[in-house]
């Protein structure tokens, strides 16, 4: 079986979003996983080409101002007509770390992959309020449930 790419793009700013970030890597990587190979990139970093190779991508984001970072705007912005016609049903999972709530930043990262046709596959995952493990816990499992499901075909 050939091996596919998930692609894992997350802005860091904080020693706390690099833990998440390398959560999802570890997961998207668990060695029960043998046919995805998981690629971490910043959103700085990422590029169209990384998007059109792979099949399927996380996002993870801070909120800023009630928004989606800055860094992941202009990835978004960069990849956003280059990938237009050919990435139309692409599974995503997106994550967002939040001080204390996190919504301004999903539905901003929906609106654009929506129109993307990029597909969920599963319900945003909202982390806020005081850090703690089972933020990892989670961004562990989510790259891990991507990644398994890339690998099953399932999406
Ligand atoms: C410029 C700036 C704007 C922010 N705006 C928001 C916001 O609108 N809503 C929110 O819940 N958190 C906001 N935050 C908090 C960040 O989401 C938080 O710092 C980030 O998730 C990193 O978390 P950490 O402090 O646990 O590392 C903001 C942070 C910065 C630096």
């Amino acid at each position: 079986m050939t091996s596919k790419t998930l692609l894992i793009v997350c802005n860091t700013p904080s020693p706390n979003t690099e833990q998440l970030a390398q959560a999802t890597y570890n997961g998207a990587s668990d060695e029960a996983i043998e046919h995805v190979t998981a690629i971490f990139k910043t959103p700085l970093e990422a590029t169209a080409n990384d998007v059109l190779t792979a099949s399927g991508i996380v996002l993870g984001t801070t909120e800023n101002f009630g928004y989606m970072s800055g860094l992941m705007k202009d990835f978004l912005e960069r990849i956003y007509y280059p990938c237009l016609e050919h990435t139309e049903g692409m599974p995503y999972a997106l994550y967002v770390k939040a001080g204390n709530d996190g919504e301004g930043a999903r539905t901003s990262v929906e609106r654009i992959v929506t129109g993307l046709r990029w597909k969920p596959v599963q319900p945003a995952t909202l982390l806020s309020g005081d850090f703690n493990s089972e933020f990892i816990d989670t961004c562990f499992e989510l790259g891990m449930t991507v990644s398994a499901g890339i690998e099953a075909g399932i999406y």
